[in-house]
């Protein structure tokens, strides 16, 4: 009996020495597994007189659900030992700086391109596009271009096959006067390619070409247009443009369009007035109809607005160049 009654004691004790759930199974077994002790006792309840038969049975029991208890007391203990371990190896450094999402912005040739299309849309010239990669027919021969011209030589232009890499964005004229009849009044913004490369000529540049085609349409619609845009886009009131009488086989009369910019002029695209046969090409009847035709340089444009001598580095991708754009 008195044996028994240590049994607890004894079993806390071993329970205590434990460190895992596995040591405490192990432990377990000793005292209520299959050949433990108490099982044993249980067993030899039969050999005992009948009258000391209940009470020895009820101590039994009672010894056996007080050992099971402090069993699974320690076990809570142990699974919450092990827990705060974990949570003590897992723990997350809140001290240490973040990951930084560095934020993008637009390229500055994509921030002239918006403010030529938001001044050109405030004087109603809608946006059309054509393709970067053309045909000889709306790059060369529809702007009556003739076969022997320079600028079809293989040394001006990128070939692709058949095809070639528009080297303006004047064929966009073509294309948008078959499709649309007069009124018609556009720009063109985009991508442009030549073999051409140094520090204010790069192989891939941009241009926007300007169509305005309608029974009245007049040089000095084109001069007032042109002007009115680089006044408002260089926000310079003072701003004045002069026309240099020029050859493109697109226009006639043409110019070169000169501004004024610090005491003396710089070019910066070219204009004129639609050449009867470019209208003709697209079912315009030049009888009819009369318009003006201009292509700018966006980088030229670009540079003059921020001051930079290099038109390189725009197409470098070096983000100290273009951080200084981001707004
Ligand atoms: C043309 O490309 C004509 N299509 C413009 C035009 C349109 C005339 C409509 C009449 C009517 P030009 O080759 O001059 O013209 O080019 C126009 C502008 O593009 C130039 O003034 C210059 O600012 C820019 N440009 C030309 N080549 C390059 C280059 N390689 N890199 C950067 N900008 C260039």
């Amino acid at each position: 009996m008195d044996q028994l009654k240590d049994l607890a004691d004894q079993a806390q004790k071993a329970f205590a020495k434990c460190q895992t759930v596995a040591e405490l199974d192990h432990a377990k077994a000793q005292f209520i597994g299959k050949s433990g002790v108490i099982t044993d006792a249980m067993k030899q309840l039969s050999q005992l007189p009948n009258n000391e038969k209940p009470k020895m049975g009820a101590l039994i029991n009672e010894i056996k659900q007080n050992i099971e208890s402090l069993l699974n007391s320690r076990k809570d203990q142990i699974n919450l030992e092990v827990m705060e371990e974990q949570l003590k190896s897992d723990k997350i450094d809140v001290t240490l700086p973040g990951l930084k999402q560095a934020q993008g912005s637009l390229h500055p040739i994509s921030l002239t391109l918006n403010r030529i299309e938001k001044i050109f849309a405030s004087v109603g010239f809608g946006v059309a596009q054509g393709p970067e990669i053309e045909d000889d027919y709306h790059n060369f021969t529809a702007l009556n271009i003739p076969e022997s011209h320079p600028a079809r030589a293989m040394h001006d232009t990128f070939y692709i096959g058949e095809l070639v890499l528009r080297t303006h964005t004047s064929p966009v004229q073509v294309r948008y006067m078959k499709e649309h009849q007069p009124p018609i009044k556009i720009i063109s913004p985009g991508r442009v390619y030549r073999v051409d490369s140094d520090a204010t000529h790069s192989p891939m540049f941009h241009q926007v070409e300007g169509l305005w085609v309608d029974d009245k349409v007049s040089f000095a619609n084109l001069k007032g247009v042109v002007q009115n845009f680089l006044q408002r886009f260089f926000e310079d009131d003072a701003l004045t443009i002069r026309f240099r009488p020029s050859f493109f086989p697109f226009t006639e009369p043409s110019a070169e369009i000169d501004m004024s910019w610090n005491g003396g002029w710089l070019e910066i695209g070219g204009c004129g007035m639609v050449h009867p046969e470019v209208l003709s090409q697209a079912s315009i009847d030049p009888d009819k109809f009369q318009g003006f035709a201009f292509g700018l340089g966006v980088e030229r444009l670009t540079m003059l607005k921020f001051g930079i001598n290099d038109l390189r580095p725009f197409f470098m991708n070096d983000l100290r160049f273009l951080r200084q754009f981001a707004r």
